[in-house]
């Protein structure tokens, strides 16, 4: 009987949360895993908002028996988590530690004994410092190393892993990491960040080729930040500088992948960065994915700024009159959900998976009747208002094959550190005790009617 008072989703709609390595395992000394960039970069006094590191984080190295229990509590059917490559190549080439390899072997087994699909993301962020140390992602051998690293996961993983995921957020990674500054490696330069760009983008299509060459009927893409630019005012200069931001942060990755083509406007800057991206690269840059997984959160109001290298900057303290905004400072926007996944399906018409989306909220944890508990209204309204504009974009036709929540539980949220809670479990630091939040019980009727009170 259908259900009149609900919106349902697709039939084999796929719910999930997801996490990285590095923001929840701790255990960064253990097992013989080398040290990432993200490693060195927390040190520096400063490069961390709150001081705090990855070494520890929600200990999930240790707790993951834990923590895949109460994932089947919520009832998640998927899980999206990164593997450390520094914990499978320590030095990131040569030679692969088999401590490494065991550990996702029994994080995969287990994920699979209680019917969660095991999604792993091969690349969020953490590369290790000895590529670094060579140049990292400018270099073109970490290309070729990426290569070898996706082919001895597919080849350990792929009798039990369907769904592979090659990169996350390359365009964050290229750029907070090369051109801001504010990420690992820590580099602000323009020429680094487009080498960095074309790397990354010649590393996916070369792991896609390699997991599949390893992984008969692996299903391979790569997850995007879809960010939504904004022009502050309707001035040509302002909306120059949002389709110029647009280009340089989601073009410059998106189109070769999804065309072949770098956009236009770009190619005369990779040039002069001397970026050498051959015919060969494009082509195998442009290697067909099965889907392609897109985080969004919200928009950012983009200005035209003369001061600037690029001719554009973007607002964050710019406030909408009326709108809500997350612990991050981001404006909750649902429709932004609706048209960065409409732009998406109309103009490369690939299946789509939401790999992430949630918020950060100041959440407390309370103790009522001797059992600790989380009541994040806030977080659950947000879910809600930008599950429904997905469910609107289904409705007009995009091929949307599932959603991700960032995040399962409470983790170090980069040069923010600890303070930045988005889990749907908290996660309290000083005991590692779990709690699941209410989220995490509004979530687990959403999975189990597929859809949300109409
Ligand atoms: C995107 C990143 O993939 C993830 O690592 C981060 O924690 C969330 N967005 C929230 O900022």
């Amino acid at each position: 009987m259908p259900d009149n008072n609900k919106l349902a989703f697709p039939d084999d709609f796929l719910w999930g949360s997801a996490t990285a390595a590095y923001q929840i395992e701790g255990g960064v000394c253990e097992g013989g895993r080398g040290a990432s960039i993200w490693d060195n970069f927390c040190k520096h006094p400063g490069n961390i908002d709150d001081g705090t590191d990855g070494a520890v984080a929600a200990d999930h190295y240790h707790r993951w028996p834990e923590d895949v229990g109460l994932m089947n509590e919520i009832g998640l059917q998927a899980y999206r988590f990164s593997l450390a490559w520094p914990r499978i190549f320590p030095l990131g080439d040569g030679e692969p530690n088999a401590a490494g390899l065991d550990f996702y072997d029994q994080l995969i087994d287990a994920l699979l004994a209680h019917g969660i699909e095991p999604c792993p993301t091969l690349f969020h962020w953490d590369l290790p410092q000895a590529l670094q140390d060579r140049g990292g992602w400018a270099d073109r051998r970490t290309v070729e190393a990426f290569a070898r690293y996706a082919e001895t996961v597919a080849a350990r993983f792929g009798d039990r892993v369907t769904r592979w995921f090659t990169h996350n957020e390359p365009n964050v990674h290229a750029f907070n990491g090369h051109l801001l500054g504010n990420h690992a490696p820590g580099l602000q330069d323009v020429s680094i960040y487009l080498s960095t760009a074309h790397h990354l983008n010649l590393s996916h299509g070369l792991a896609v080729n390699a997991i599949r060459s390893q992984a008969s009927g692996a299903r391979v893409g790569l997850v995007t930040h879809q960010a939504l630019f904004e022009a502050l005012t309707d001035t040509d200069a302002d909306q120059q500088a949002a389709a110029f931001s647009d280009m340089a942060f989601n073009g410059l990755f998106l189109d070769p992948i999804m065309t072949g083509q770098y956009p236009e406007a770009i190619r005369p800057m990779l040039d002069a960065a001397s970026v050498n991206a051959t015919d060969e690269d494009m082509a195998v840059i442009a290697t067909p994915t099965d889907f392609l997984g897109v985080n969004h959160y919200t928009r950012y109001w983009t200005r035209h700024d003369p001061e600037s290298e690029t001719g554009a900057s973007i607002i964050p303290e710019h406030r909408v009159t009326g709108a809500g905004y997350t612990d991050m400072g981001w404006e909750i926007y649902p429709q932004g959900m609706y048209r960065v996944l409409m732009r998406l399906w109309q103009d490369y018409g690939k299946p789509l998976l939401i790999t992430e989306n949630g918020g950060a909220f100041a959440d407390n944890l309370v103790v009522e009747d001797g059992r600790s508990a989380v009541h994040d209204s806030e977080r659950i309204d947000l879910l809600d208002s930008y599950l429904r504009a997905v469910h609107r974009a289904v409705q007009a036709g995009c091929d949307i094959r599932g959603y991700f929540v960032w995040t399962t539980l409470d983790n170090f949220e980069w040069a923010e550190g600890l303070q930045k809670r988005f889990g749907l479990i908290h996660v309290d630091y000083a005991t590692q005790q779990r709690t699941l939040k209410d989220s995490a019980r509004w979530y687990a009727e959403v999975i189990a009617r597929n859809g949300l009170s109409a």
